[in-house]
């Protein structure tokens, strides 16, 4: 008798200590505990001993029960405060928590616009070295040295001859010498100058684009230009050639549209003209073809060159262009 209860005893404890869920330990329950279980029906033996066995072996009974019952608590305690089991309450199906998406910049996603009306209409796409020769970013330009021009640039130097190119025009010369026309380009990318208030950074985006051909000529750009201008803004938006001037190009023009602040009655933002220019063009300067080693008799061309933030900044109507270079996610998570 008293080795059936110690064995018992082991038996249960072992069998307890395996448990992980409310039904095992409601079987255990029943096999160990209940009034049929295995420990109530070694305790009806006991009427059968001897009498002088039985007060301690009863004693020994009762203590074992109590110990397996409280056991069998604990473990219940622990069952219900882990959740009832380590499966059953689990919710596999319920979605993870999501982390925050990133986005493309708002700058980044006008230039991918930009670019792809571009090659809708036939243009490649090259990109060049942002630490430019003086040669390539004004030589090659018709911007000799001493040139008034040069100090529209506001350059960053890095040594006499090298420099953080100011636009993205050296890419015409660029390229031009070497390939041969018929030429159709886009070339994207940050240029520099030292300059910072509401409407300039040190470091912005321009796209440069030019075509070279036979006979190409005015018309031509201003074709090009004026579907560009309506596929980005709206079909009928209403613009400008206005006459101006840049030393890569002649005639030169800066294009304007209608102003999309107020429309075209005058506000304080197109400075109550009713205009904001957004683009500066013309055709290639003779000069400039004769550099790269063209016949200018034989060829001609077109050359344009855009400020990126600043076609962002009149399709979101943001008014102040350093917004895109702070980082405030506020800000840049509402493009
Ligand atoms: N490079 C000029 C600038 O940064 C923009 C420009 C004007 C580019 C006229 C051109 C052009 O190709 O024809 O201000």
């Amino acid at each position: 008798m008293e080795n059936e209860l110690q064995r018992l005893k082991a038996e249960a404890e072992e069998a307890l200590h395996a448990i992980g869920d409310k039904a095992a330990l409601e079987e255990f329950r029943v096999k160990f505990l209940g009034r049929k279980g295995l420990l109530s029906s070694t305790m009806k033996q006991l009427g059968k001993v001897s009498k002088e066995d039985r007060p301690r072996l009863g004693k020994l009974a009762n203590t074992i029960k109590k110990g397996v019952e409280e056991l069998f608590q604990d473990k219940k305690e622990v069952l219900e405060s882990s959740g009832g089991g380590i499966v059953e309450d689990v919710d596999l199906s319920l979605p993870g928590r999501s982390l925050p998406f990133g986005k493309l910049h708002p700058v980044t996603q006008v230039m991918d616009e930009i670019c792809a009306v571009f090659e809708g209409m036939g243009f490649a796409v090259a990109e060049g070295p942002d630490v430019e020769t003086d040669h390539y970013n004004f030589e090659a330009l018709n911007i000799p040295k001493h040139h008034p021009a040069r100090d529209m640039h506001d350059t960053f130097y890095v040594s006499d001859s090298i420099l953080l190119r100011t636009h993205t025009s050296p890419m015409q010369a660029r390229i031009m010498e070497n390939q041969e026309p018929p030429l159709r380009y886009i070339a994207p990318g940050k240029v520099y100058r030292c300059d910072s208030d509401i409407t300039h950074t040190p470091m912005f985006v321009q796209v440069e684009g030019f075509l070279v051909d036979r006979k190409v000529s005015f018309a031509d750009l201003k074709g090009v230009l004026s579907s560009f201008i309506h596929r980005m803004f709206r079909d009928d938006l209403p613009l400008r050639f206005r006459p101006s001037f840049f030393p890569f190009t002649e005639p030169s023009a800066e294009v304007d549209i209608a102003c999309v602040f107020c429309g075209g009655s005058g506000c304080r933002i197109c400075k109550r003209t009713g205009w904001i220019e957004i683009l500066g063009a013309g055709l290639i300067d003779p000069e400039v073809m004769k550099m790269v080693g063209y016949d200018p008799d034989e060829f001609s061309g077109f050359a344009f060159g855009l400020g990126v933030e600043r076609i962002a900044m009149l399709k979101y109507g943001i008014d102040d262009i350093r917004l895109y270079y702070e980082n405030d996610l506020r800000f840049l998570s509402q493009f």
